[in-house]
């Protein structure tokens, strides 16, 4: 995929390295925006839209930093002076939603002239989709992509100051920028990227074009942000990346993913870790060891399987078999018992026979998930599923799907049955959203409890009662043995 847009800022004096060029295009804006509100006599305003996975939300962070940096203040109505769409592209229907919302926010842009409107993330990673932009969304005023998510204040200063359309989409990262602002919605958790992109090419998947390729931040780096967030009140962790297995193998110093988690697990403050994705095929016995050993990373692995047919696996090129990857689960049951485990499947894959769902629903019987999410096979053009002949009619996927979610849907209960009565440590995270008398909070094994307490508990880790299992999640009661 050939996607470069090439754009060069002309601007002069403006600093030739990183970070500090981007902090001075921050001021530049600044500047500019504080112009703006004493013209209008208010404040400028900025709502984020962000669509996909935990990589985006954490890019998002990054963007809202910069925008608060620069003196926008974050509105929670796309009736705001900047809005931006942080795109995802994994299946069909994240493309549909987003230019579904793109449509319905012409109206304020017609009713604002201020308004600035930038498209961003996986989505403009693809040719053709800047292309629709260009040319049917005129009213999008600044597009950029995966790689260059730090540049947004240079980015947002070209269009401030001349008033035209900016691209700039870059087919390849150029390196890894430390140290911008980012700014994070919950005080005691947070998601710390540790590595970017995939190197693993799965046949049906978008995420190594649109990413490219795998880049691992030092580890010095990370614990150095890591010891920052928990002095700023941080308790949980979750370190970031398409496949954190294979964390490290491309430093100049090569460190595993288990070496990691051992130095994450000594900052002091840092209560729970958690990690995503795990890809099946480079999971060591290392890091089996440390789950089994940690007192701090979270009883919960999600390891995506996306099939239980070891030919779909083989045409998914996923590079590991049904037996393998039931062994793997094997290993993990006996080092630690209590064990979380939670997957990905795909149903639909091309060439998908009735014998290829049963062997899924097999897997999905012995490896007994606590939860899945399974996914209808979105034809991603560019990948070589898309290419592939034997592509499955919709009615016979819809049947399969149902069928694959009624045994995950089962399997899930009974597991989180057979915690009821016993007592787990939950870190309280909200009020619960149906009932305002009761919190809602996480145990290690990322299951989702409810119970009443009074909102001071939130940010802290407290010992709960699982009383009653309610499918996914369960009803609870403080315990009083604290
Ligand atoms: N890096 C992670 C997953 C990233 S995408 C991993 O490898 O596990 C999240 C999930 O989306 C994948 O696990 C897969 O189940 C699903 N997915 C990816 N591409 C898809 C496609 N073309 N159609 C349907 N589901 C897809
Ligand atoms: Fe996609 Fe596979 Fe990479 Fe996950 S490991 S992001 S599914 S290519
Ligand atoms: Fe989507 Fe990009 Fe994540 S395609 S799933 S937002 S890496």
């Amino acid at each position: 995929m050939n996607n470069h847009f090439e754009w060069t800022n002309t601007v002069e004096n403006a600093p030739a390295t990183e970070p500090e060029r981007q902090r001075y295009f921050m001021v530049k804006c600044r500047e500019l925006i504080e112009q703006k509100k004493q013209e209008l006599g208010r404040d400028l305003t900025f709502n984020p839209q962000t669509f996909g996975c935990q990589m985006n939300f954490k890019d998002s962070e990054k963007l809202n930093g910069i925008l608060e940096e620069i003196g926008y203040v974050k509105v929670d109505s796309e009736n705001a002076d900047f809005v931006y769409y942080n795109t995802c592209t994994v299946r069909e229907n994240a493309n549909i939603r987003v230019y579904g919302r793109l449509g319905s926010i012409k109206n304020y842009k017609k009713k604002n002239p201020e308004m600035i409107i930038a498209m961003c993330g996986c989505m403009m990673q693809e040719a053709e989709e800047v292309e629709k932009v260009k040319n049917t969304f005129r009213f999008v005023d600044v597009v950029f992509g995966t790689h260059n998510i730090y540049k947004l204040a240079e980015l947002l200063y070209e269009c401030l100051s001349t008033k035209h359309r900016v691209f700039d989409v870059w087919e390849k990262a150029e390196g890894i920028i430390e140290d911008l602002p980012s700014d994070r919605k919950i005080s005691f958790k947070a998601g710390v990227n540790i590595m970017y992109g995939c190197n693993n090419f799965c046949s049906y998947c978008i995420v190594p074009y649109v990413r490219g390729r795998e880049r691992s931040r030092k580890p010095e780096d990370i614990i150095t942000e890591i010891e920052k967030l928990a002095k700023e009140g941080v308790v949980e962790v979750m370190l970031l990346g398409q496949n954190v297995n294979s964390y490290g193998k491309n430093l100049e110093e090569p460190v595993t993913f288990a070496q990691l988690l051992r130095m994450v697990e000594k900052i002091e403050g840092i209560e729970r870790i958690r990690f995503m994705t795990s890809h099946p095929k480079d999971l060591s016995d290392e890091l089996i060891e440390v789950l089994a050993e940690s007192k701090k990373v979270c009883r919960h692995l999600h390891l995506p399987v996306q099939s239980g047919s070891t030919k779909l696996l083989k045409a998914m090129n996923r590079r590991y078999t049904k037996e393998g990857y039931l062994e793997l689960v094997a290993k993990l049951r006996k080092a630690v018992p209590d064990l979380s485990l939670t997957t990905d499947i795909i149903v639909g894959f091309p060439g998908e026979t009735e014998e290829d769902l049963q062997e899924t629903i097999d897997i999905v019987r012995q490896a007994r998930y606590d939860s899945a999410f399974t996914f209808i096979y979105s034809k991603r053009s560019g990948t070589p599923a898309a290419e592939m002949e034997n592509q499955i009619p919709e009615d016979v996927v819809h049947d399969r799907f149902d069928r694959l979610l009624k045994v995950v849907n089962e399997i899930a209960k009974e597991q989180n049955k057979k915690l009821e009565g016993t007592t787990g440590l939950v870190l309280a995270e909200a009020i619960d959203e149906k009932d305002p008398s009761m919190i809602t909070g996480r145990l290690s094994n990322n299951n989702v409890v409810h119970f009443k307490a009074d909102p001071s508990v939130i940010g802290k880790i407290v010992p709960v009662v699982l009383e009653e299992a309610k499918g996914f999640y369960f009803i609870g009661r403080l315990s009083e043995d604290v």
